[in-house]
């Protein structure tokens, strides 16, 4: 098909994306994810949902946290500015749809396709367990999360990349088999945000308590800023510091300052005319400029979890009526039984 053909089969623009709930969200998550979603959200109809069945891959022993964990990262996104009357919030377990329709892929799936997935590799590989089914298709599983809405601009990071290519794969074939254009090709929307490391330098993780949390308080931020790495050289406050080699405080400053605030910074440091310390300090005024109607909305909105759950409710049922329209497209393509 020559690209302008193609063209006219194509669908609306509609952004879907997700994100496992694994605990609270941090900085990394804000700068990283969350800002791009909230513009998007002016921009196109955006399907933004919690991904629990994702979840359950890597931990389906340890679901005790799951309920409070989904709460958690809706307060997150809300506080974000993820907007409810823009964007349809969901939980994917609400959508059985979406597990039937990751049944009828899985048959167009060759193994080959998930076996070789860096990404999932990588997953299997940071497991102790061996390698179960339900993590094999994991991107089999994502691509009917994106299809179901019939996403076609998918926002996600670098490390997201092969899955959506077996997405990619996926619908092609699908459309192949059945010869119809039920679905666009899934394209990645890449957020080319600078990734912030954890405050010791090391990657940014929740399992290392290593972040600054959307739902930490303003206090709260300076305690872990206080304890963040710089330029490990500079043992002293009178030793000329480089900020290139300053692991972490310089970096946010590159991400939360104003330009003004980090040429300053890089010339105070190399003088030794600015302590790490006090550099902190006006770092933790830049990120609160940001933050704090963020973190105070976020303190907010967890003393009334009854909007959480309105807010649910009302997404699931209309991501599951457009969920509805698409199972009884895709059933009908492959020419399967309907009663
Ligand atoms: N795998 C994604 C992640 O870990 C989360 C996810 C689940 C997702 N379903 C999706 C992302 C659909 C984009 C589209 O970040």
């Amino acid at each position: 098909m020559t690209k302008m053909t193609q063209d006219v089969f194509q669908h609306p623009k509609t952004v879907m994306s997700g994100m496992r709930p694994t605990g609270k969200l941090h900085l990394g998550h804000y700068v990283g994810v969350l800002k791009n979603w909230v513009q998007l959200q002016n921009d196109y109809p955006c399907y933004f949902m919690i991904a629990d069945w994702h979840a359950l891959t890597t931990k389906a022993t340890q679901t005790d946290a799951l309920r409070d964990d989904i709460h958690e990262i809706v307060l997150d996104w809300l506080a974000a500015g993820i907007d409810p009357a823009k964007a349809t919030i969901y939980v994917q377990s609400a959508i059985p749809e979406i597990a039937e329709l990751h049944l009828l892929l899985s048959m167009i799936t060759p193994n080959k396709w998930v076996e070789t997935d860096p990404t999932l590799k990588d997953m299997v590989q940071m497991m102790s367990e061996e390698l179960n089914y339900g993590l094999l298709g994991y991107p089999v599983l994502q691509t009917a999360d994106i299809l179901m809405m019939q996403g076609n601009l998918v926002p996600v990071g670098k490390d997201q990349l092969a899955h959506l290519e077996i997405s990619r794969d996926i619908a092609r074939r699908f459309n192949h088999i059945t010869q119809t254009h039920t679905f666009d090709e899934p394209r990645p929307l890449l957020t080319h945000t600078p990734l912030l490391m954890g405050l010791d330098g090391r990657k940014m993780g929740k399992s290392y308590g290593n972040g600054i949390l959307i739902s930490d308080t303003e206090e709260t931020t300076w305690k872990q800023l206080k304890g963040a790495v710089t330029d490990r050289a500079r043992t002293t406050r009178d030793i000329p510091g480089q900020v290139s080699q300053c692991e972490v405080v310089y970096p946010y400053h590159q991400v939360f300052s104003s330009q003004a605030v980090i040429d300053k910074t890089a010339e105070e440091c190399h003088t030794a005319a600015r302590g790490c310390m006090d550099c902190k300090k006006i770092l933790l005024e830049s990120i609160l400029s940001e933050m704090a109607p963020i973190m105070a909305r976020r303190q907010a909105l967890a003393n009334d979890l009854s909007l959480v759950h309105r807010i649910l409710k009302d997404g699931n049922e209309s991501a599951r009526e457009r969920a509805t329209q698409t199972i009884t497209t895709v059933r009908r393509a492959m020419k399967l039984y309907q009663s």
